[in-house]
């Protein structure tokens, strides 16, 4: 297979670049990037008995750049070994930026991406427009090469008035029946949001089949990034919108994911939608994408930071970019609900647990600190309704990441204004939990530079990044009123 300049140029750099990152600057089981900047997961998915997961990757600048596919492996998406660079920005029809895509396997048993090729070309009028297309690359889970016949589907197979220029992000799969299907995000003559679906017999011709799902201005604008699957006995439509207006209660500001729930209608190629949701109601997270594993759970990973909150990151930093752990998902009460995938167990090590611990004021427990950590908390009411609970990690006396509960309006609050950072900026996001009358269990995970809360059993996740020297470990409670405790913690390995 001939490798081109720009690709064997990236797989040298990133090879040495990495040797500068010591394991100690990285988090400890969530992907980081080999070098640079990462976004979006790009194909994630089960191949040749590993689970593979690719990015969006700029080697040479810690800052988003001429977009690269970075690569990685894992058996079990704790442990991940990076693998060359699979794409690199070098035909014509990609020479701005392989865009983000997924990958499918072909009845051959080769493995196929299918990614957004952006070219900047001039258009009639002499301006230069940028176009994106989608194209194919096959490989062996190492090496890839790109489809003679590239792009594979381009603007002139979209309904009128669909934009030529926000055209990307293919998510395929593959139907019993082998044929293939793709969703892609696009806009509508209205500017808004829609996702198109594709269909193929071979992964190589496609077919415009219809428009999934319109967003007729609800949810921010562009939608970028859509996944599609069933869950269960409902199928989930996954997209991340641009400039999203918040409701005060479901949605943040700015980029956000949402999950649509609903059915499908294959004939018609149609989404009937029923509800709506957010995915993740903390700072950083974004353009999640999931797969199915061989023993049949739908997990997925996000992008852990986003494009509002790029900015915030350890000065003089050699690497930018992180993925949030694996989740699996499933469905209560008609919501989309995550828990990290099972097996994180495995990287449990030192137990220290404590059952109803009553306290008021502030309350530190023996054993419990560390940056690498999983922490399941149960907090109730003693007797009477109490008016506050938190809990502040990566704390030192200058610093500290808290979670803030406050019963009577069931608000939990994110908050890193105090982690270190010297930008100001988004620190704190909040999230209306459910029926509690006080009750709240959280499950925390904390891996270096990151914390991500499971809320109740799952029903709602808040993630967010953040940069705090490693050395500031503390962990500490603190109630005003009284409440009632149970702490499950261990050390991660
Ligand atoms: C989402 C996104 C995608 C695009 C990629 C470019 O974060 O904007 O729509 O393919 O990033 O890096």
């Amino acid at each position: 297979m001939e490798m081109s300049q720009e690709l064997l140029k990236a797989r040298e750099y990133e090879e040495q670049a990495e040797k500068k990152i010591s394991a100690k600057e990285r988090p400890g089981f969530h992907l980081s990037v080999r070098t640079g900047w990462m976004n979006d997961p790009n194909g994630f998915s089960f191949y040749d008995g590993v689970y593979h997961l690719f990015y969006q990757y700029q080697p040479y600048e810690t800052n988003w750049g001429p977009m690269h596919w970075g690569h990685a492996v894992s058996k079990d998406f704790l442990h991940w070994e990076y693998l060359p660079a699979a794409l690199a920005p070098d035909a014509a029809y990609d020479k701005d930026g392989c865009f983000s895509g997924s990958a499918a396997v072909l009845p051959d048993g080769r493995q196929l991406l299918l990614y957004t090729g952006v070219s900047k070309e001039a258009g009639a009028d002499g301006k230069e427009k940028e176009i994106q297309r989608q194209c194919a690359a096959v490989g062996n889970g190492t090496d890839y090469e790109k489809y003679e016949k590239n792009p594979v589907i381009d603007g002139n197979m979209l309904p009128v008035g669909a934009s030529k220029i926000d055209f990307r992000d293919p998510k395929i799969w593959r139907e019993e029946d082998d044929r293939y299907f793709c969703v892609a995000g696009n806009r509508a003559e209205d500017g808004s949001g829609q996702i198109l679906l594709f269909e193929s017999g071979n992964g190589f011709d496609w077919n415009f089949k219809s428009v999934l799902c319109e967003n007729k201005g609800r949810f921010g604008s562009m939608w970028e990034c859509p996944d599609f699957f069933k869950l269960e006995d409902k199928w989930v439509l996954i997209t991340s919108p641009q400039d999203m207006l918040t409701d005060g209660r479901e949605y943040p500001n700015g980029n956000g994911t949402l999950a649509l729930v609903g059915a499908f209608d294959k004939a018609s190629g149609k989404f009937l939608e029923e509800t709506n949701q957010t995915l993740d109601f903390g700072i950083d997270f974004y353009a999640p994408q999931t797969t199915l594993t061989p023993d049949g759970r739908r997990v997925m990973i996000g992008w852990m930071q986003n494009w509002d909150t790029c900015g915030i990151r350890k000065e003089n930093t050699k690497w930018f970019g992180q993925m949030t752990l694996a989740r699996e998902l499933f469905m209560k009460n008609g919501r989309v609900c995550q828990r990290p995938v099972k097996e994180l167990e495995i990287l449990r090590g030192e137990k220290t647990e404590y059952r109803n611990v009553v306290f008021e004021g502030e309350k530190r427990l023996d054993g419990v600190k560390g940056r690498r950590v999983e922490l399941e908390l149960c907090i109730r009411p003693e007797k009477e309704m109490y008016h506050k609970f938190m809990i502040h990690f990566a704390e030192n006396e200058s610093f500290h990441t808290s979670l803030g509960f406050f019963p009577m309006d069931s608000r939990l609050e994110f908050d890193r204004s105090f982690s270190g950072t010297r930008r100001a900026g988004l620190h704190k996001k909040d999230c209306r939990v459910f029926e509690n009358e006080g009750e709240l269990r959280l499950h925390i995970i904390l891996d270096h530079y990151s914390a991500e809360v499971f809320i109740n059993d799952g029903e709602q996740v808040m993630t967010a990044a953040f940069y705090t020297e490693l050395a500031v470990d503390g962990i500490s409670f603190a109630a005003d009123g009284e409440v009632c405790m149970d702490v499950v913690h261990y050390q991660l390995g």
